[in-house]
């Protein structure tokens, strides 16, 4: 099993660091888990993840990163896995607010995480962004991911920052 977080990324590696997935010690507001089997699933998750940035108070600008993150996510997780699903929690309105995106799938794994992470780097079709820009796009990333058994990436972004 591999476990990425931002800490991490940032090359702070302290060998008795937490390694866990990220802002689970905010309890949500509500939580909505959609099915990603579909191009039709796709569009739905990019409706209900706006919804949410709603909700929580998120202005246009940052309801549109939220929503690219998820799309790229529920993309890899359909693409990549053979289908998940995407859960969406919404952690308090406005300034303290934000949204909590979680992204599972049963499919292949990812062997090497630091590669995948690259931008240009990509195993199938794609330009190879879509992992790498949507940590960027988010506060907070995490993914536990393990060969043959599958992928959760975790996400969140705070509307004070
Ligand atoms: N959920 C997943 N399960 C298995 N492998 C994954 C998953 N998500 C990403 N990957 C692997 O990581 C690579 C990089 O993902 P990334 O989203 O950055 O690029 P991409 O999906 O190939 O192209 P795009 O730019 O269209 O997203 C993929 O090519 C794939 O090998
Ligand atoms: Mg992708």
């Amino acid at each position: 099993m591999t476990l990425y977080d931002e800490a991490f990324a940032r090359g702070a590696r302290h060998a008795d660091a937490p390694l866990r997935p990220v802002g689970l010690d905010v309890a949500p507001d509500g939580a909505q888990t959609h099915a990603v089997m579909s191009e039709q699933d796709l569009l739905t998750v990019r409706h209900a993840v706006r919804s949410a940035t709603v909700a929580a108070g998120f202005a246009l600008v940052d309801q549109t990163r939220i929503v690219t993150a998820a799309s790229e996510l529920a993309r890899n997780a359909y693409v990549h896995g053979g289908g998940g699903s995407l859960t969406i929690e919404v952690l308090g309105h406005g300034a303290r607010g934000g949204v909590r995106l979680t992204v599972r799938d049963n499919g292949p794994g990812i062997p090497d995480l630091d590669k995948a992470l690259t931008d240009g780097w990509t195993t199938g079709t794609g330009l190879g962004h879509g992992l790498g820009g949507a940590r960027r796009l988010m506060h907070e990333f995490g993914v536990d991911t393990t060969v043959g058994e599958g992928t959760t990436v975790t996400a969140v972004r705070w509307n004070n920052r």
